[in-house]
């Protein structure tokens, strides 16, 4: 009889498991104490949305509504979408609540699942988590500063090596409309130059050929005039706020004049961040404006700015340096079961006054017991056996050195709290 075949994670998706499981809860909880302290609130919108609302939201003509939406007809023959990103439901929501009435700017982060149905490699999956924060009611340029001072700080508190801002703007409709006609009339004088890809996508959105990474669209468009050379008076003037206020900060940045996002809701700023450590697919997180989200999904006009981090980039990025996150800390190895049932309430204590602390569940000896203890990496291992228990006290054995040393029963909490 042949072995049954095992199932497998679907391809581009993967399990999380042991110390960058660990990582990641601690990453998405820095984040959520730093947006706690930026003023935001926390919002849970649904994982699957109607079709329609990314093909308005984030734009018809983008990669992710053309070839990476997860999308399927549900028993009652509506067409939904597993989120690709985090955005367009929240400015759904933000109309569907009538969030205009409430104080502007409304802040709102989220965590959570998005799907995108692209080429699997290192750093790029089916399924992506990310964080992400939305400030939804003000045009002020501090906005757009407070919304990038908030993402470095939750890099620095996290120690993300070798950080990176890029900066760019979309301008207004008006800047965007005016450097349109006069990229498309450069792109004519190099179609012959660009491969039948590029063609496409010109049709659909010159800008995207910015993004592009094969060598004849990069030579073609290294000349091409940039969007930042041809924003209005008013979008340039936004754009220099945005600058100064960063700078005020101390927040280094450079400026991008080629920088282009997946989304077509962007106007004025637009970043992003990265990381050196991580090869090809280097942003951690990105975002930027998009003051005609809101109203393009129904709402009355409303600005908004804000980003999505990439949670596992920023594992991968962090690295080694995340391995003892939220690992166990200390051993109980209480010898015989009767001291075991009696010293039970101990373990309790321990994990009630904070220590995260493990002891034996398999009725394992003492020589079991301290492999189990370093395997799960503690610091310390507490051993309590007849001749302890008989004199009040507990040897503390150091897992790094193999030091020990006795501290009373009485004094045990509060000595590894
Ligand atoms: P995004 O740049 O498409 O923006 O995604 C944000 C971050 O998610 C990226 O910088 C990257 O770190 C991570 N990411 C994206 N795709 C993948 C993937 N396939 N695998 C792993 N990580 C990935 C947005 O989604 C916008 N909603 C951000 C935003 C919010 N703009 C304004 N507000």
């Amino acid at each position: 009889m042949s072995a049954p075949q095992r199932p497998a994670a679907p391809r581009g998706t993967r399990d999380i498991l042991g110390d960058e499981a660990r990582l990641r809860a601690h990453v998405i909880a820095t984040a959520a104490e730093t947006f706690a302290r930026y003023a935001y609130a926390p919002i849970t919108t649904p994982t699957f949305e109607h079709t329609e609302l990314f093909a308005r939201g984030v734009g018809a003509s983008t990669d992710i509504v053309r070839k990476e939406m997860y999308t399927f007809v549900d028993g009652g023959g509506r067409s939904l979408t597993l989120r690709p990103e985090g955005t367009a439901p929240v400015a759904r929501a933000f109309v569907e609540h009538g969030m205009h009435k409430w104080q502007l700017p409304v802040k709102l982060w989220y965590a959570g699942s998005m799907f995108r149905y692209e080429a699997p490699q290192r750093g790029r999956y089916r399924e992506h988590t990310q964080f992400g924060g939305e400030a939804l009611g003000s045009p002020a340029p501090e906005v757009d500063v407070e919304v990038i001072a908030l993402l470095a700080d939750i890099y620095a508190q996290l120690g993300v090596p070798g950080v990176e801002l890029r900066l760019g703007s979309m301008g207004d409709p008006e800047s965007r409309a005016g450097h349109r006609e006069a990229l498309v009339s450069y792109l004519a004088g190099h179609l012959d130059d660009l491969p039948a890809e590029s063609r496409e996508r010109m049709e659909l959105n010159p800008l995207r050929l910015f993004d592009a990474k094969d060598e004849p669209t990069r030579a073609a468009m290294a000349g091409a005039p940039r969007l930042l050379d041809a924003l209005s008076a008013a979008a340039a003037e936004h754009h220099g706020a945005v600058e100064a206020g960063l700078a005020r900060l101390g927040i280094p940045f450079t400026r991008d004049d080629t920088l282009v996002r997946g989304m077509d809701y962007y106007t004025h700023t637009v970043f992003e961040f990265t990381a050196d450590n991580l090869g090809a697919q280097s942003a951690i997180g990105g975002g930027g404006r998009y003051d005609g989200l809101i109203a393009e999904l129904g709402g009355p006009e409303t600005p908004g700015i804000g980003f999505g981090c990439g949670v596992d980039r920023v594992v991968e990025a962090l690295g080694d340096a995340g391995d003892a996150v939220g690992g166990v800390e200390v051993y109980v190895a209480i010898i015989g079961n009767e001291l075991r049932a009696e010293l039970g309430p101990l373990v309790r204590e321990l994990r009630g006054a904070g220590v995260r602390c493990e002891s034996d569940l398999r009725g394992r000896g003492m020589k079991a017991m301290l492999r189990h203890a370093a395997a799960l990496g503690v610091g310390t291992t507490v051993i309590i056996g007849e001749r302890e228990h008989e004199r009040g006290v507990a040897t503390l054995r150091d897992m790094d050195t193999g030091d020990q040393r006795e501290v009373s029963l009485a004094s045990l909490v509060e000595e590894l709290a």
